[in-house]
């Protein structure tokens, strides 16, 4: 029996973020969006309030979930600190870690052998709200890994402040980006849970069940 979610705010990403080169060019990932447009489904069904901030994805609006379209991690980050506060924050989204320092206003022509694109950072969304006044109750992360999933997820729940981080590898088939299923392993101080391998959608129902147990 899932615990109802009447009451609480719940924000969630999802989604690539696309990182705009020149009119015509982006830097962007393989986020579908199904992952956290899962999480936000499960979480309206509660009962909950939710607000989705997400990504370009080609994907129809959970019943019940408010959604904000962005495209860019800068974007994104203004409509997560604009939708405080919260009572969770799930961070599902595939947030661009670098994004061109100078977008071009025009196309960039091809002139000649090799291009250098310079990249600057883009703001953490998760540390930064790990450390804010109006951090949510329950902050929880996702990491997308190749190798060294458990090290590098528990690295990042300490690192970002997080209370959970639910962790799933990719670039192997039947999990991680584009597909329906996925595989989590799900961390937090002192302990951790393996959910699936199911399909997204009831993944995301074990999530939940592990940030609101009561
Ligand atoms: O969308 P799908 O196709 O269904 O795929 C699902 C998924 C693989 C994208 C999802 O399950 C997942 O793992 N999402 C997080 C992907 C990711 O960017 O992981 P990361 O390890 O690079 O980032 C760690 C955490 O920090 C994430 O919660 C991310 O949202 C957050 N982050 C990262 C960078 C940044 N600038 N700001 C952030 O908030």
């Amino acid at each position: 029996m899932s615990v109802p979610l009447d009451g609480r705010r719940i924000v969630v990403s999802a989604g690539p973020t696309y990182e705009d080169i020149d009119p015509v060019r982006f830097v962007g990932n393989r986020s579908s969006g199904k992952m956290g447009f899962a999480v936000a489904a499960a979480a309206a069904r509660r009962g909950a309030e939710v607000v989705l901030v997400a990504g370009p994805v080609a994907l129809a609006t959970p019943a019940g979930a408010r959604r904000v379209d962005v495209r860019s991690a800068a974007q994104m980050r203004e409509a997560v600190f604009a939708a405080l506060p919260a009572d969770a924050y799930i961070g599902a989204a595939a947030v661009a870690d670098y994004t061109p320092r100078h977008p071009s206003p025009d196309k960039v022509k091809k002139t000649g052998e090799t291009l250098v694109l310079e990249l600057v950072r883009t703001p953490d969304i998760l540390a930064e709200l790990g450390v804010h006044a109006l951090r949510p109750r329950r902050l929880v992360g996702f990491a997308a890994e190749t190798g060294d999933v458990a090290r590098y997820a528990q690295d990042k729940l300490a690192r970002k402040r997080l209370d959970m981080i639910a962790a799933n590898r990719v670039g192997v088939a039947g999990q991680g980006f584009e597909g329906d299923d996925n595989a989590l392993v799900v961390y937090w101080p002192g302990g951790e849970r393996a959910l699936g391998p199911a399909p997204k959608t009831e993944l995301a129902e074990r999530l939940l069940d592990l940030v609101f147990p009561d």
